[in-house]
This record gives C-alpha cells, structure tokens and sequence, in this order.
C-alpha cells in the first residue's frame, strides 16, 4: 500500500500566482501587524541583496513580529525564542510550508519531505525516519573518512585554494555514496554528469528573483527542469535496477525502497525520486557552508585554533596521517571544544537561515494579528543576532556553548536545524560529515586567509560565501607528543 501525495498546486506559471497571492492579501479579514506596508523595490533589492540588518532594524523598531513589503506583497517576520517556538512546535498546524514563498522548489524536488504538510508530510517521515537513525548514520563513517582523506591529499602547505568549492565537491561524493549507493569513480562519466546536473539544476534558486519569474524556452526555468529531468532518469534507473536485482547497501535509497510505516505504508518509486531530490537539495549547501564559514571564524581566531589542536592531541589517537577520531567519538561529539566551535557557528551563520510559511487560519502573536493565506517566516539568521538573547552577537565565541551554557538558552532561541515535527532530519548525518572534515583537516592543516579577503554572503537559497572563500594551506604545528603518548595510552 502506497501512501497519497497531495494534488499538484494550481499551475507553475508565477505571474498567476503572483495575482492570486495580491488577491488573497487583499480579502485579508484582520490586518497585517505593524511594518513597512509601501511598495519599495529598495527595500525588496536590500532583503534580496543584505536581509540580516534589514530583519534587525525592522525587529527594533517593530519588535518580534512585523510585515515587510517585499516586491508585490506584504510577507510577515516573527524573530526570537517564542516566535520560533510558536511558529515550529507549539503552532506548527497552522502553517504550510508547500505554498510558501520557496514554493518553487517544487518544481525540483517534487513532493519530498521539504514541501509538503500535514498528515502526508507526518507518514512520509515516520517511514524515512528509521533510515536516519544512529546506526544506519554511524555507517556512514567509513565513506566519509575514505573521501575527507582522499580529498586532503590535493592540498599542501603553501597553497591556495577554495575551500567553499573543496568542500562542496567532497560532500558531492559523500552524498553520492552514502545517501545513494553511487561510486563516483565507478562510472565516472555518469557521476560527472549527475553532479554537473544537480548543479545546474540548483543554480536556478541562486539567480535573480526576476529570472526566476520567467517561463518557455531557455529562460533559467526551462534550464533547471531539463538537468532535473536528466537526473529522474539516473534516478528512476538506480530504483528499478536494485528494485528488479534485490541487491540493497547501506545506503540511505536502499533503506527507502523498503521502508514502511507501522501500517504497511511504503513510497512509490515517485515518492522516492522526490524524497532523493530533497535529501541531496537540503544537505548539500547546508554542509558545505558551515566548513566553510568555521574556517573563516577559525581564520581570525589563531588562539581558538590552538584550542583545537591541544584537544585533538589529548584525544586522538596517534597515527601516520597525525590524529584520527574514532566513529564513536564523531557520533557523540565529545570533542568538547570541537563541538562549541561547530555551535557557534551555526549560531552566526545558520545555513538554512529562514522558515519560509504561510498561515491556514488567522492568528495572533505578540498583541498583533495576522490574517489566514499570509506569508509568515521565522528566521534563525536573524533571532541568533538578537542582543538581549546572544550579547554581541557580531562576535565569534564559542564559549556561549559550554554545556552548561547551552542548557540555559531559552526554548527556541536556537534553531539552526529548525525545530518540532519539521526538526531537519538530516541533522545526525550533517553533523557528522562536518566533524569528520573539520577534524580531518585541523589534523593535518592550518588554514589562513589571503590579506585582501573580505568576506560576502550570498542568501539564496542557503547563506553561503558570494564568491566562494579563497585560503592559504599551512602545516598545522607539531603534535604534542606527550599528549599523543597520553591518549594513546587511555585507547589502549
Ligand atoms: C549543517 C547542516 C544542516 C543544517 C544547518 C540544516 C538545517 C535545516 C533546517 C533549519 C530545517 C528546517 C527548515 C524549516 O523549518 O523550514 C531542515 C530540514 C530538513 N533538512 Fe536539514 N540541515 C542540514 C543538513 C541536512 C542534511 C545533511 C540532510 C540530508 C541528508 C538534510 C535534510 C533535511 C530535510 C529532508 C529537511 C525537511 C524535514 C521535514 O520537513 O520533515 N539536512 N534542515
């Protein structure tokens, strides 16, 4: 028995829907909460270009709820620990994700967990989450390790290179591997192929809102759905060779072509191709710009690098390559130090960095109403920049994260991975690969930025460096042998 998607939403034409979003504004039955409600293509260019001070200036004069007039209509902000609460936990019934303004992610990744609500979005993810537990992660490990080691050896000291795009690439072959069962040298030109597809495909959610708009042949629209109909076939290929072989790995699709609900309820070879698409879609940039803006932190910061290297010569063991963690010690990030580093930057740079919405019924929050059919986002960019909730937010200090500190955080206050029943699900399996290449690379390299380097950050559709993050490769200092002997010793 196969699960019931929901019905396509009405056309993809976005003029239409455009229309349809002024006419639900304006049979609005409460109004808007207070903000900026005038037209204002400066205003729309700054959200487009530079939302973080917008958010917060807006969230200062307004307070935690307020409407923003952006291009043709008003779309509302609610920021902090209770509007993000509100909004993922204790009132997550009340908005749908699918007909948000991210709703043309649809047109890529189909009816995954991402873009769809309700009780179909509740079965599907009761069936993917054993998929996504502990051990089917922690296996992972070796995949991870394998290709983070594989990718290490095209770096030595004195060179420049792009860790955005390193990382990228790496998390590519990750994904390939342990999500799909893929060896990326296998057939290699199918894997280029699908890697080059899949980036063409999401290139289309980086450019410009007014491109996005247009519709027929050769626009960035007909682009992107010719590289998503090329990866269906790969895709559809994978599921009816292991579907009519019965060959399985450890692999995440393996899982999926068997996995059922409590009541029988499997996915359709549609449901999966769309669940693949989202799982690639939502872990690939997510990753790969949190390495990313760690190491631009960690750049800046030589004495919380020292921190760093101290904690990996106490803790892991000695080995040719310099220190390696164990899959245990990846899994329960009790590389403490580590671990704050890892918080804080998701913290300053929370990849997935809005909650895009829309309200079913009227609502209020905060002593303001909002009206049903709105646009409602939560954001963790800017609620982790709110002063009276992360003193001097603008600064990088991963001491916000003892233990200790972080059990103190008020409820919603942190939220980089979302919250409620909407909790990003690959959270286990990201957390793990960045440890694993940030590990990794602190093991054997310090990484420093070219004099020159100012620091852009691209908001579409997760924040991630503009043009990429240019650094300089240097030969990490001498492991303290004492320590090493010492951790050795205690893995024996
Ligand atoms: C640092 C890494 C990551 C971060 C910060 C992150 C963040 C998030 C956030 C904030 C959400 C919720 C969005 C919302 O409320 O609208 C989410 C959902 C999701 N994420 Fe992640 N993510 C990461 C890695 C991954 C990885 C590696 C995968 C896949 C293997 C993944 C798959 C998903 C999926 C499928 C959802 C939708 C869940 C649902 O609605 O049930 N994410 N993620």
């Amino acid at each position: 028995m196969a699960l019931v998607g929901p019905p396509p939403l009405l056309g993809t034409n976005p003029l239409a829907a455009l229309l349809g979003d002024l006419r639900e504004e304006r049979s609005a039955t409460v109004p808007f909460p207070p903000g900026e409600t005038n037209f204002s293509l400066a205003r729309t260019k700054r959200f487009a270009d530079d939302p973080l001070p917008l958010l917060l200036e807006a969230h200062e004069r307004f307070g935690p709820i307020f409407t923003l007039r952006l291009f043709h209509g008003n779309v509302v902000f609610m920021l902090g620990p209770e509007a993000n609460h509100y909004i993922t936990v204790s009132h997550a019934a009340n908005f749908t994700w699918r007909e948000s303004h991210f709703r043309d992610l649809i047109g890529l990744m189909g009816d995954g967990l991402l873009t769809i609500d309700g009780d179909f979005h509740r079965r599907s993810r009761l069936i993917m989450l054993p998929s996504f537990h502990h051990d089917q992660i922690a296996a992972s490990v070796d995949v991870m390790a394998e290709e983070t080691t594989l990718a290490l050896e095209e770096l030595a000291p004195g060179e420049r290179f792009d860790l955005y795009t390193w990382t990228r690439r790496l998390a590519l072959r990750i994904a390939m591997r342990a999500l799909f069962g893929l060896d990326p040298d296998g057939a290699t030109a199918r894997f280029l192929d699908a890697a080059g597809l899949f980036e063409q495909a999401l290139s289309f959610y980086a450019s410009d809102y007014a491109l996005r708009m247009l519709r027929g042949p050769f626009t960035p629209w007909a682009r992107m759905q010719k590289a998503a109909r090329s990866l269906d076939r790969l895709i559809y290929a994978e599921i009816s060779s292991r579907r009519d072989s019965g060959e399985r790995g450890e692999d995440i699709l393996s899982l999926l072509l068997d996995a059922h609900d409590e009541d029988g309820a499997t996915l359709t070879d549609l449901q999966i191709r769309d669940e693949v698409m989202t799982l690639m879609f939502a872990g690939h940039d997510t990753t790969t710009s949190t390495v990313a803006f760690m190491f631009y932190e960690l750049a800046h910061h030589p004495e919380i690098v020292a921190r760093l290297h101290a904690e990996q010569d106490a803790q892991l063991a000695d080995g040719p390559q310099g220190g390696r963690p164990t899959p245990a010690q990846l899994m329960s990030g009790e590389l403490a130090e580590l671990e704050m580093v890892f918080d804080e930057t998701l913290r300053k740079y929370p990849p997935a960095w809005i909650g895009p919405r829309r309200s079913v019924q009227p609502f209020e929050f905060a002593g303001h109403t909002v009206p049903a059919r709105a646009f409602v986002n939560y954001s963790s960019w800017a609620s982790h920049h709110l002063p009276d909730v992360f003193g001097e937010p603008d600064e990088f200090r991963p001491e916000r994260f003892t233990p200790a500190a972080k059990g103190a955080l008020p409820k919603g206050a942190y939220v980089p991975f979302g919250g409620g029943s909407r909790t990003c699900i690959g959270m286990r399996f990201g957390q793990l690969e960045i440890r694993m290449i940030a590990t990794l690379l602190l093991s054997r390299f310090t990484l420093a930025l070219p004099d020159d380097f100012q620091l852009e950050i691209r908001q579409m559709p997760t924040i991630s460096p503009k043009d990429g993050l240019p650094m300089i490769v240097r030969q990490r200092p001498p492991r303290d042998v004492a320590q090493c002997r010492l951790a050795n010793m205690l893995s024996l």
